[in-house]
């Protein structure tokens, strides 16, 4: 067991470093787009497609095209299952999904989700029924968000480019605040009292830190393995306290990883000022949520970002999603940006364990940023969002 201390010796060092703005420096290569430790291959996937609320059905039929069009070129075969799960199905029968759906999307190797949000359905509702519920169902407990710059998007950090912003974000998915734990006392009265609980367990931690130290060792960064705990253990002295314990005890079985620690707001600092200083992050559901989003604006916005809910064990099922939300004003126009989607594609096929494909729909991806798109913005990229689909599906060959 490590003496309590918030990093070690090395970690303050660089931190120090940084600090002093002299960064990591000198590196320039890439690495493995395979980070997902526990990727298996599934030779012919079923994969059950959410397309969802508003421009969700439009960037999924992007993501579907590309995974036609590079199924063919590397041999594999899938089924896809199209479900009308979401906010219009909501308003027409008084559910988002079956009563079944679960069970339903267990039967399934993974799933592709285009977006949730409805402007007639109340905030909080399908995020709940559609999204969270099946997180928690299917336990997808790891959210895996990488945060990596394509060449030529736009980043709004002066000075950085594609080296810098590339590290991956492993967020916990099913405990925290998500659970839905609390209520209210005297509600709509001048006493009103509210409660929103976080929980947290020692397997639950243990589980996504084991995932997020895999992950990093998979990754296999050339500048070094480290993984940085973002917590906020100067405050959450109990439940974050349970994080910072099983880091620490987890850690010596992982001796090639270097640990670090952040608290979450220096964090946020610098994920701005050195995103470079990242490798892996492992952190809480709530300030995941938070800092990804944060991460996501760096890496060129919503139109690009995508993220994985997984269940790593055998027979998990596991859901991947452009983040962009349902952005209903788009719906419709060809405005909105399937990057994001072809990205969670990529994804998909990791997780599934074909890499080659995953790496070429990736490359294809990138072509088309660095050389085709004027920009990742919605109405903005110079194309439709169906001719950015094809101009990927050009790129893979
Ligand atoms: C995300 C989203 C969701 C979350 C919302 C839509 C419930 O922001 O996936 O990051 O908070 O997890
Ligand atoms: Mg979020």
């Amino acid at each position: 067991m490590w003496p309590r201390r918030r990093s070690s010796p090395r970690a303050s060092r660089l931190r120090e470093c940084i600090v002093e703005g002299c960064g990591l420096g000198g590196y320039n290569g890439r690495f493995s787009l395979q980070i997902n430790p526990q990727a298996k291959v599934v030779m012919s996937m079923k994969i059950a497609v959410i397309g969802g609320d508003g421009t969700g059905p439009e960037v999924v039929a992007e993501g579907v095209k590309v995974l036609e069009a590079v199924a063919k070129i590397e041999g594999f075969s899938y089924e896809l299952t199209h479900l009308d799960w979401g906010g219009d199905r909501l308003l027409k029968t008084g559910e988002a999904l079956p009563e079944d759906g679960l069970e339903q999307l267990r039967k399934f190797d993974t799933i592709l989700l285009g977006a949730v949000g409805h402007p007639e359905v109340a905030p909080g509702i399908l995020e709940r029924k559609l999204l969270l519920d099946l997180r928690f169902g299917l336990d997808q407990y790891i959210n895996l968000r990488p945060v990596k710059l394509f060449p030529g998007v736009e980043t709004p950090l002066k000075d950085k480019g594609p080296d810098d912003i590339d590290f991956v974000v492993v967020r916990e998915n099913t405990e925290d605040m998500y659970c839905g734990a609390g209520g209210f006392m005297h509600k709509g009265t001048p006493n009103e009292v509210a409660t929103q609980t976080a929980i947290y367990t020692r397997k639950g931690c243990e589980r996504c830190i084991r995932y997020a130290f895999e992950a990093t060792q998979k990754r296999n960064n050339p500048k070094g393995k480290r993984l940085t705990l973002v917590a906020k253990t100067n405050v959450l002295t109990t439940g974050h306290d349970l994080w910072w314990r099983t880091f620490q005890e987890v850690a010596p079985d992982y001796p090639d990883v270097e640990t670090d620690y952040n608290h979450v707001d220096a964090c946020c600092m610098w994920i701005v000022k050195n995103p470079e200083y990242y490798d892996v992050i492992v952190t809480t559901n709530m300030f995941g949520d938070i800092i990804t989003d944060l991460s996501g604006i760096i890496q060129g916005g919503m139109g690009v970002a995508a993220g994985g809910n997984i269940n790593p064990e055998p027979g998990g099922v596991s859901m991947f999603e452009p983040m962009g939300g349902s952005a209903p004003k788009y719906t419709g126009t060809g405005k909105i940006n399937p990057i994001a989607t072809i990205n969670a594609v990529s994804m998909l096929l990791d997780q599934a364990g074909q890499t080659a494909a995953a790496e070429r729909v990736m490359s294809a991806l990138m072509q088309v940023t660095a050389t085709k798109m004027k920009s990742q913005n919605a109405g903005k990229m110079g194309f439709s969002t169906s001719e950015v689909g094809d101009l990927v599906v050009d790129a893979l060959v």
